[in-house]
C-alpha cells in the first residue's frame, strides 16, 4: 500500500497516553538534546548503544545492541506500551526517540530521509502524547501544504515525503519510532495497514536542498 500517512488505531488507552506524558514530563532538561535541522528538542528513549543525545558520527544508534536510555528507563508505562502494542508489528522494532516543539514554535519542513530514499520504504510511526494533531502537513506537488485532520493521533507517515508542523499554542510531545524499521512487510504490519481508519495519498513535489538533513548529506 502506498500512502503519505495512515491513521492505524493500535489500542493505546487515553490513561496509558496521559501516563507516558507525565513520564516524558517528569524528565530533567539533562536527557533532551535539540536538533537544530527540525527545530526542536529530543529524547533518546530506545535505540542502539542506548544512548542518549543526537546524531554522533561515533555511533550509529540505528545499529548494535538496541537498549533503553536512562530516560527510556524513567518511563515504565512508555515501555510496557512500546512491547505490548507497538514492537509486536514491526520487523525489527525501530528506534524510539520523543519530539518536543515549543509552544508556538513550527518545525523546518523536512524530509526523514536521504534524497535518494525519496519514494522507497520509509515509514515512521507517530503517537501524539499532547498538543495540536491537524498542525501536521505534508507538501504537494504545487508546494501547497496538505494538513491532515485531527483526530488521529496514531498514524504511520511516509518519511521521505516533505513535511512539517504549523505553530500552536500548545507544546506538541510526540512518540515517533523509526529506523531500523522503514515499514518492513510482516503479517502483522500488513494486517495494521489493512484495517487503517484513513489513509491520504499527497502528491510528491520536487525536492527543495533546504529539506534535506545535513546529517545525512554524505561528505
Ligand atoms: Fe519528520
Amino acid at each position: 500500500m502506498n500512502f503519505t500517512f495512515g491513521a492505524v488505531n493500535i489500542n493505546v488507552t487515553q490513561e496509558e497516553k496521559q501516563a507516558m506524558l507525565d513520564e516524558v514530563l517528569a524528565l530533567g532538561d539533562d536527557v533532551h538534546h535539540y536538533n537544530e535541522f527540525r527545530g526542536c528538542r529530543m529524547i533518546a528513549i530506545w535505540n542502539g548503544g542506548g544512548r542518549l543525545g543526537g546524531r554522533d558520527p561515533k555511533h550509529n544508534t540505528a545499529k548494535g545492541d538496541f537498549s533503553y536510555t536512562p530516560a527510556g528507563d524513567a518511563c515504565p508505562t512508555m515501555q510496557r506500551v512500546l512491547e505490548e502494542k507497538i514492537f509486536p508489528w514491526m520487523s525489527p522494532p525501530g528506534r524510539v526517540t520523543i519530539l518536543r516543539t515549543a509552544p508556538n514554535t513550527g518545525l523546518n519542513t523536512h524530509l526523514d530521509s536521504t534524497k535518494e530514499e525519496i519514494g522507497t520504504l520509509q515509514h515512521k510511526y507517530r503517537l501524539v502524547l499532547n498538543g495540536a494533531i491537524d498542525k501536521l502537513f505534508f507538501i504537494d506537488n504545487k508546494l501547497n501544504k496538505v494538513y491532515m485532520p485531527g483526530n488521529y493521533d496514531s498514524y504511520i507517515l511516509d518519511g521521505s515525503h516533505a513535511h512539517s508542523i504549523d505553530p500552536d499554542p500548545q507544546e506538541k510531545i510526540t512518540l515517533c519510532v523509526g529506523a531500523p524499521w522503514k515499514g518492513q512487510s510482516s503479517e502483522a504490519y500488513e494486517t495494521l495497514k489493512a484495517k487503517a481508519d484513513y489513509i491520504a495519498v499527497v502528491s510528491r513535489p520536487e525536492t527543495l536542498d533546504e529539506w534535506l538533513d545535513p546529517a545525512f548529506v554524505k561528505k
